[in-house]
Order: structure tokens, then sequence, then C-alpha cells
């Protein structure tokens, strides 16, 4: 049994990211843990981590997603970027990452995703109430995730920000939610029991990824006849027509980065939204009601930490009718250290895996070939050791150059296998801060901390307690806006 009857007493699979952050605080920076049957050695501190990354081998590996690739199998579909291993994953993840980690060619996708973020400021503004409250955030928050990656990756809208959404929009984010819903069972059970006895589980979850490859193949073929002339000047068909992929590959690759931009970045934006903790929803010294935000992004900044050189760039030159660009980015260094400081409480992946292949020294212990490492991103960030006053929102800490060490912060993980839509990630969300805050004070409408659960990614766990209120005199983009706002946080 191991520890699983502990885990289970301090509030079960949902409540694990917590239970885990206190065994690192009792028993240090690298323990061994028995959930049942599954043997898995913790590490949270930002030696090991560099020490691991520079041990990597050429294809680092994850723990296998088994109901996933038993699904492919099952269909002869193809194996994408989550779930490839070795020289597969190699020639995979090369062909995408020419394209989604260079900061010049994520940055050309900001007309894309601010297209989405202009639809998204009209539907709050058509589903608020008169206290600017709305009835599910989260959802609302998912159906912009949603619709942003989707025209990203399938060059489509699928109307999801509209009053009446078509039924076959409906059918895919359902279909998504399903096969998210469904393989958590199967990676606690064999998978192939579930195969063999046609279970319930079994049949959602393959009638889900049935849905979701469809849609994905219609999409992606669409977008593909359309630019066959000039392949180059589309995102998608240019990776294609680099001839790396086969289209089964290429059809596995972009469902899969779908799936991973849908369940990450609507996370992200509910940590940007409430504090997780307690101690978060007391740090509320500003007196606006805009700080209520609690990501500090609206708090006022203490004078005593406000460098002027913190905001370099000229606001002004950004005409108030404009929408933000990637460009313009580059002079909100407060914007960004609000998401980071967001990312460091409430990461939507709060640990990854390792399964390393060969036997490594770690910490001063030898570990053999195939153990399991479970990367602890979330137990970093509530570390006193790594982040002083840990429970504090406070942004102004990533501006002090060189005071983190970067393995402390490691939301997207490590090394060769990093999430290969950070970059996309990262535009989007701070896209979205833009808009967000030039157009409402984002205020909170109760006091009490809201608790992340645990479930594939860490979810909240009750109703977010926010309310969009219109700033002063603002439209889509208010007159007299100042992009100071957005830089200077209030
Ligand atoms: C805030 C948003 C996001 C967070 C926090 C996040 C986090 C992560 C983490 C922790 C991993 C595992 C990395 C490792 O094992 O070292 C990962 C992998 C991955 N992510 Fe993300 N992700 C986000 C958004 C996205 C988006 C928007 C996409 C797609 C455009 C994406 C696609 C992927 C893929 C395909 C992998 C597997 C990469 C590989 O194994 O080669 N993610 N992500």
């Amino acid at each position: 049994m191991g520890s699983l009857p502990d885990v289970l007493w301090k509030g079960g699979l949902k409540r694990q990211h917590e239970t885990l952050a206190q065994y690192h605080r009792r028993f240090g920076k690298i323990f061994r843990m028995k959930l049942g049957a599954f043997d898995s050695v913790h590490i949270a501190a930002p030696c090991l981590l560099e020490a691991l990354y520079r041990r990597e081998s050429a294809c680092p590996q994850r723990l296998e997603i088994k109901p996933w690739k038993a699904y492919r199998d099952y269909r002869d579909e193809g194996y994408g970027l989550l779930i490839l291993e070795g020289k597969d994953w190699q020639r995979v993840r090369s062909a995408f990452q020419k394209k989604l980690m260079k900061p010049g060619e994520v940055a050309k996708l900001d007309t894309t995703i601010n297209e989405v973020l202009e639809d998204f400021m009209h539907r709050i503004d058509e589903i608020c109430d008169h206290n600017g409250q709305m009835e599910d955030v989260y959802s609302e928050f998912n159906k912009w995730s949603f619709e942003s990656i989707c025209l990203v990756l399938y060059g489509k809208r699928f109307g999801l920000l509209q009053q009446d959404v078509e039924e076959e929009s409906l059918n895919f984010i359902k279909a998504v939610k399903t096969m998210m819903a469904t393989f958590g069972m199967m990676m606690v059970t064999p998978v192939e029991l579930h195969k063999g006895l046609n279970t319930k589980v079994w049949q959602a979850h393959t009638k889900a990824w049935d849905d979701i490859f469809k849609t994905a193949k219609h999409s992606i073929d669409c977008r593909l006849q359309k630019h066959s002339a000039k392949p180059q000047e589309d995102f998608l068909c240019d990776i294609y027509s680099g001839g790396h992929l086969s289209r089964k590959e290429l059809y596995a690759a972009i469902a899969e980065l779908q799936i991973a931009g849908v369940e990450t970045v609507k996370l992200i934006s509910k940590g940007f939204k409430t504090p997780p903790i307690p101690s978060l929803a007391a740090d509320r010294r500003g007196g606006d009601d805009s700080q209520q935000l609690a990501v500090g992004s609206v708090q006022p900044f203490p004078q005593s930490t406000r460098p002027a050189e913190a905001f370099p760039g000229n606001p002004e030159s950004f005409g108030p009718q404009k929408s933000p660009s990637a460009e313009s980015l580059r002079d909100m260094p407060y914007l960004k250290a609000c998401l980071k400081e967001s990312m460091r409480l409430s990461p939507s992946v709060p640990f990854t895996t390792r399964t390393i292949d060969t036997e490594m020294v770690l910490g001063n212990y030898v570990l053999p070939k195939g153990t399991v490492l479970m990367l602890n991103s979330h137990a970093l960030g509530c570390s006193e050791e790594y982040f002083r006053g840990w429970a504090e929102f406070r942004p102004e800490r990533w501006l002090q150059r060189g005071s983190i060490h970067p393995f402390s912060h490691v939301p997207f993980g490590i090394g060769k296998r990093m999430c290969v839509g950070r970059r996309v990630a990262e535009l989007q969300l701070h896209l979205a801060l833009c808009w967000l805050l030039r157009k409402y004070r984002v205020v909170a409408t109760d006091q009490e901390p809201v608790q992340t659960l645990h479930s594939g990614t860490l979810i909240p766990g009750r109703a977010l307690p926010i309310a969009f209120h219109p700033r002063a005199g603002s439209c889509t983009a208010p007159a007299g806006f100042s992009w100071a706002f957005v830089q200077m946080g209030v």
C-alpha cells in the first residue's frame, strides 16, 4: 500500500499536490514513495533538476499514457508529442520546434490570438450581469482558450464565443472533456482489462477520441488544401511541407497540441484571477478595488520597489484603439512577472515525470535504470527556501535580476522534453491580460480562498469569485487608456 492510505486520508488524489508539497517539507529535496503498486522518486530542488537536465539523454521519456496509446493502436492512428518516444519523438519534435519555439515565428501569431480576444471581450460584456458577474467564469475562460488554440492550430473558428454554438463545436469540446475525464481511471487500472471487457470507460474514451480525430482530420485537411499553393505562408502547412511528418503523425500531433493547449492555458487564466491560498487573499495592500484580482498585476507597486527601469519603452506610442502586439509586450516586464508569480503559486501542471533510461546518481542516491522521477514544480513554488515569503503574491521578486535560480521555476518542465507550446501559451496569456486589464478592473466578490484540485492539471475547487467592472469610459479600447496601466499594474 505504501503511502496510499496517508494520501487518501489527506484528501485523496485530488489534493495530492498539497500532500506532496508537505512530504517535501518533511522528507526533503528527494524521497521515494510507493502509491499502491506505483513506485517513484520525487524531486523538488533546483540543484537536482539542474543535475538531471545536465545528464538527460537525447530522447528523454515521460511516464507512459497507456490509455492514449491503446486507442491509437486500436484505431491505427498515430502518436503525438505527448506519447511519442525515441527517434520518432525526436523527428516530430524537431519539425514543430522550429516553428513553435522560435520567438520570431510565434510572434506572428499575435493577430490570430487578438482576433479571438476581441470577441472574448464582447462576450464578457454580453454575459455579465449589472454587477459584472457571470455564471461560470472558469467555463468561459475554457471556451476562450479552446477557441484561441483551435484558431492557431486548425486555422478555423469554432464559434464557441457566440450566443448559439453549432452542434459540431459543442460535440468537439464535449469529446475533449470526456476523453480527459476517462483516461485517469485507465492509468490506475490496466487498460488492457478495460479494452478486453469493453467497459463503459473504454467505450466512452474510444468514442471521445473518435470524435476528436474526426474533427481534427477534417479541419487539418481543409487547411492544407487551402494553402496548398503557398504552404510556406501558413504555420501548419509550412511544418507539414518540410516532409518530416506523415499525414497520420500530423493529425495526432495537432490533436495532442490542442489538448495540451486547452487543458493548461485556461487554468493559468484561473490562476491569475484568484488567490489559491489564504495568505494570498490577505495580500491586499493597495486599497483600490482593482487589487482584488489578487494577482498583483493590478496591485500598486510599493514605492520602494518601483524602479523606473522596470518599465522601459514608450507606452504612449501604442494608440488606445490598437490591439496589443507581441512587440509591445517586450515593454511590459511587470505584466510578465505577474504571470510568472501566478504560475509559481498555482502551476496548471504541478509536476511532470521522467523515466530514466540509464542508472544515475542524484542527490547521493543511485537510481536504477527505469526509475520514474516526479519533478515537482508546485512544491518548488511553495518552498520558503527558494522563494522568501512564498505565500505572498509579489511579482516584483521576478524583476530583481539573478535573485531566482532558473531551475526553481519550471512550470513548463525542463530540457529537451520541455513544453513545446510554451511560447504560444505565454503569448496567449500576456495578450489576454492586456485586453482584460485595459478594459476591466477585475474585482473579487468574496474574500474566501479558492483551493485548487488536481485533476491531471490543477483546477479551481469552487466557482471563481470575481467580477469584471468596466474601467471608466471604456469601450472596446477605452479612450485615454494608457499602456502604463498594464505595464505598471495599476
Ligand atoms: C500555461 C500553459 C502551459 C503549461 C503550464 C504547460 C506545461 C507543460 C509541461 C509541464 C509539460 C511537460 C514538460 C516536461 O515533461 O518537461 C508540457 C508538455 C507539452 N506541452 Fe505544454 N503547457 C502549456 C501550454 C501548452 C500549449 C498552448 C501547447 C500547444 C500549443 C502545449 C503543448 C505541449 C506538448 C505537445 C507537450 C509535450 C512535449 C514533448 O514531450 O515533446 N502546451 N507542457
